[in-house]
């Protein structure tokens, strides 16, 4: 029997505040109802300067080795993926294995490119265990980001942060991943970056937008045509795409990923054989599909709507809130991942949703995460956003969490609770 490899478990961590984005859109003077139904935001998550992507990267790390008993002796590699990275040569990943105290026989790196370093991340884990180089091995793989834009401006409803650490493994209770069937569209594109030394990303939005669907078109084309070939999906009655019972989307804000089925649906009604016989206008009509939408993504953004955008991690959150909330229902389907990074790169990838999935999921606490938070004002939110990178406040962190406390020496020192 062919090996299975994908994610045994999952598990996530947020900032400790979150402003509610109706309060945002009335402070900045705009109709609610752009951030709420024309974005699908709910709730924005406002990371303090002690909650970086090491502390995040972290907490997430070691709620999910606590929760599923993770033998870290078992753990070969340590791969964090992040875009928001707090140093230009020490890893992420050497601090996470430093705070856990995690064995030195790992290796320990990151990932980086935009939005895909935690996809680059998996796959690398993942490639890895099915060479058989892993021998028996477990790695653990943290996506982990503060997304930034700044103070009034257009990309300010859709900043967000926070982590997902996946346990990938041999045992995929969560999703056992297709090998071989990626497909995957990489172009040099100049959609969304952050120069070295600025905190806030600069962004061509309305492009990004652009990039983001080319590539998936691209991507998602690679994936069928392999998946067709091993009769994963076929041409017939219902199309290739239809035949997932779930696809996620990277989530830069919710309506993102609305835009990215009706592309996804569109590749197939344009290549469908007699596809080219109907009007492009009503390819384009039966591509929005509200019953498509409702039967295959919807269910997957409930965190995304609440968190923002969490650049590497936001795709493993949607696959978090996805088996949060049908990990029993889905055990045994097929999904389809769509992993998106400006600059740029898509992959889109498939996988087998585990007969633990549910179990695994009871653990993860994804509701008492969400439900600890604390709802601040604007003006707080502001007043966080003002404060300066390198001095945190002296807050102690809770049981099981990280926070930086302070920067002494060009050396991060970082608190446990
Ligand atoms: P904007 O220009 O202020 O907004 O910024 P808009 O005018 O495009 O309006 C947004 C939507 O709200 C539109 O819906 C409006 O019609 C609707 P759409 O036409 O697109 O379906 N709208 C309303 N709906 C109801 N009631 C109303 C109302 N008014 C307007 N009253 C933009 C939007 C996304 C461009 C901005 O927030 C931005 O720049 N965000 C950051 C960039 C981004 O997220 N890009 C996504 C693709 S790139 C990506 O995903 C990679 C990334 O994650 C980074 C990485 O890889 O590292 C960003």
């Amino acid at each position: 029997m062919k090996k299975q490899v994908g994610i045994e478990a999952l598990a996530i961590a947020v900032p400790r505040r979150y402003v509610d984005i109706e309060d945002l859109a009335r402070a900045r003077g705009v109709d609610p109802a752009k951030f709420t139904a024309g974005l699908g935001a709910k709730e924005m998550a406002v990371a303090d300067p002690g909650e970086d992507s090491v502390s995040l990267a972290a907490t997430a790390a070691s709620r999910l080795i606590q929760r599923n008993g993770v033998d870290p002796s078992r753990v070969g590699m340590l791969v964090v993926g992040t875009e928001t990275g707090v140093d230009h040569s020490k890893a992420v990943a050497s601090h996470v294995q430093g705070l856990l105290k995690l064995p030195r026989t790992m290796r320990t790196f990151d990932t980086q490119h935009a939005c895909y370093g935690g996809t680059a991340g998996l796959m690398a884990a993942t490639e890895w265990i099915a060479s058989g180089a892993a021998a028996g091995r477990s790695a653990i793989v943290v996506c982990s980001d503060i997304a930034r834009y700044g103070l009034n401006t257009a990309g300010e409803p859709t900043q967000g942060g926070g982590a997902v650490a996946l346990l990938v493994s041999e045992q995929p209770d969560l999703l056992a991943l297709d090998i071989g069937l990626n497909g995957v569209c990489s172009m040099d594109v100049y959609d969304f970056w952050r120069p070295l030394g600025r905190r806030e990303a600069v962004v061509d939005g309305h492009y990004s937008i652009s990039c983001y669907l080319d590539a998936l078109s691209g991507a998602y084309r690679g994936w069928r045509e392999r998946a067709l070939a091993h009769e994963v999906v076929r041409w017939g009655d219902s199309l290739p795409g239809e035949q997932l019972a779930r696809i996620l989307y990277h989530v830069p804000f919710c309506k993102m990923a609305r835009k990215a089925h009706t592309q996804l649906r569109l590749c197939d009604l344009e290549d469908a054989p007699g596809g080219q016989d109907s009007t492009p206008a009503a390819r384009e009509d039966a591509a929005k599909s509200q019953a498509s939408y409702e039967a295959q993504v919807a269910s997957s953004l409930g965190l995304n709507a609440r968190i923002g955008n969490v650049y590497t991690a936001s795709m493993y959150l949607a696959l978090a809130g996805l088996l949060h909330g049908e990990g029993s229902a889905l055990a045994g389907k097929r999904v389809g991942l769509l992993s998106y990074g400006s600059g740029c790169v898509a992959e889109f990838y498939s996988g087998v949703v585990g007969e633990g999935a549910a179990r695994r999921m009871a653990q993860t606490d994804v509701e008492e995460v969400l439900a600890k938070r604390e709802r601040v004002s604007v003006e707080e939110y502001e007043r966080i956003m003002r404060l300066a990178s390198d001095a945190p406040d002296q807050l102690t962190p809770a049981p099981g969490e990280f926070r930086l406390a302070e920067i002494r020496e060009h050396r991060r020192i970082y608190a446990a609770g």
